[in-house]
């Protein structure tokens, strides 16, 4: 088990496509305890296999609180099979630290993905909560897709990260939401 260095944005590794895992070989297992801790070390409660440079599809999770105690999680080839609604969530993200800003997301998603032991998996994320927003950031590290890609206000952001020394947001890797534009239509900001 190791800490691995989690990669700040402006790498390019950060906007590649991972790869699907086959099989849940030693390596993988290794890599997803490596993954728990290096999670746990910088005080997330997520970590995609990119942000540590591997491009595999993996993510881990912890979203447990106080009042809420959660397993951990691990995802290996998520998809999303199901999406609705929409929120507005703020989010933060260990490749880019410091960094908190109001995104877009869906209010619900249901995912498929493999668990640890090569089973198929299908569960729900209920309306707003962590669990839900943490899967949707989380795998779009995995199609080298970031956080800031969703972002509400383009400006404020720009000037948070300058102020972190991270570089400013790529204009041409805005996701056009219109689906989500409209059901966040109304929605108090
Ligand atoms: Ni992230």
């Amino acid at each position: 088990m190791a800490v691995l260095k989690v990669i700040n944005y402006g790498e390019p590794v950060l906007r590649q496509e991972a790869e699907k895992v086959t099989k849940v070989s030693a390596k993988i297992q290794k890599l997803v305890a490596d993954m728990f801790d290096t999670m746990y070390a910088y005080n997330g409660c997520g970590l995609a296999a990119p942000q540590v440079g591997e491009l595999k599809r993996i993510f881990v999770l912890d979203c447990s609180t106080d009042e809420n105690p959660m397993p951990q999680m691990v995802f290996i080839n998520p998809v999303i099979v199901k999406r609705d609604g929409a929120i507005i969530s703020r989010e933060g993200c260990l490749s880019f630290p410091g960094v908190y800003t109001d995104v877009k997301r869906y209010g619900s998603v249901t995912v498929r993905y493999m668990d640890m032991k090569g089973k198929t998996q299908t569960m729900t994320a209920q309306e707003g909560t962590l669990l839900c927003r943490a899967i949707q950031h989380e795998l779009d590290h995995l199609n080298g897709v970031l956080f800031v890609d969703h972002v509400i206000d383009r400006f404020t952001t720009d000037q948070l990260l300058s102020e972190h020394q991270l570089p400013p947001i790529e204009p041409e890797k805005m996701i056009e939401e219109p689906e989500l534009d409209q059901a966040l239509q109304g929605v108090a900001l």
